[in-house]
């Protein structure tokens, strides 16, 4: 009888224990695969991760992207040289999920998002602003409003070295409405004068749909370099088995 208990309890420990070893999972548990691409589907799960996933996961290298670092971004414009460095750039996680399907046959993932990004940092800009010659340093804050970023990625398919599939990325490309509005707030634009620092960054402000187009577009592109470098690692780490139960065609 005491056997019996016993051995009906250790049966199913031993089994959940041997059967957890043999297919020891690596993707995290946020991660719900779907049984189909149904875009509804993937667009959920896609919502449910992206909180966990933007933290970061260190147990599988892969970054944080919310917030996430930049160490140093030059960009030249006409007649200006603005370089951001310790800058940090928060709001992934919050992102809104608009779209998101997968087209297995056709190796493209597309992924449409809604999201309000803040970059915070210290900003050194030499060259000229206007007509004004501006040698400006200090710290600088932009506020992206309800931006949205379509990306449409090209994927491939390859094994890893115990035979598992996995997602590559190939190339990607995208489209990035910067939204309802960004607010620019950058002190000492103009070194030791307060007032010409404040009347440029109004006109920056009162203008700037015309200034993000200039300037905004290296920003997003090093923003989603870093985005889709990091999708890569996540990829690299965790086979298409555990992100997906629909099977991939032949390759
Ligand atoms: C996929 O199917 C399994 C088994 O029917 C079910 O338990 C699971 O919830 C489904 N996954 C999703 C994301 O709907
Ligand atoms: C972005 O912020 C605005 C204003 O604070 C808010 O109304 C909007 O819902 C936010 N959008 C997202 C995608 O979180
Ligand atoms: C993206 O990153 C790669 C390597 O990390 C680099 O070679 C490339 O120039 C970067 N592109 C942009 C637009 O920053």
């Amino acid at each position: 009888m005491r056997v019996g208990i016993v051995l009906n309890l250790a049966v199913p420990v031993l089994a959940t224990l041997l059967v957890g070893d043999c297919t020891a999972k690596i993707a995290p548990d946020f991660i719900r695969p779907c049984n189909t691409t149904e875009p509804a589907c993937l667009i959920k799960a896609t919502r449910d991760a992206i909180p966990e996933f933007s933290k970061g996961l260190p147990e599988l290298g892969v970054p944080a992207l919310d917030p996430f670092v930049i160490d140093q971004l030059p960009i030249q414009l006409p007649g200006i040289k603005v370089t951001f460095h310790e800058g940090k750039a928060t709001g992934l996680r919050k992102c809104e999920v608009r779209n998101v399907e997968a087209f297995l046959e056709k190796n493209i993932f597309n992924l449409e998002v809604k999201c309000n990004i803040t970059i915070k940092g210290k900003y050194t800009a030499v060259g000229r602003l206007l007509l004004f010659p501006i040698n400006g340093e200090g710290d600088s804050k932009i506020k992206i409003i309800n931006s949205i970023i379509a990306l449409n990625i090209k994927t491939k398919y390859y094994k890893d070295s115990e035979g598992r599939d996995h997602f590559g990325i190939k190339s990607y490309k995208y489209t990035f409405d910067y939204g309802e509005r960004i607010i620019y707030t950058i002190n000492n634009l103009f070194k030791g004068n307060p007032e010409l620092s404040n009347t440029v960054l109004q006109f920056l402000n009162e203008n700037w749909r015309i200034v993000t187009e200039e300037f905004g577009q290296p920003v997003v592109d090093y923003a989603l370099n870093v985005t889709i470098s990091t999708a890569k690692k996540f990829f690299d780490a965790v086979p298409i088995d555990e992100l997906l139960y629909v099977p991939i065609p032949k390759y």
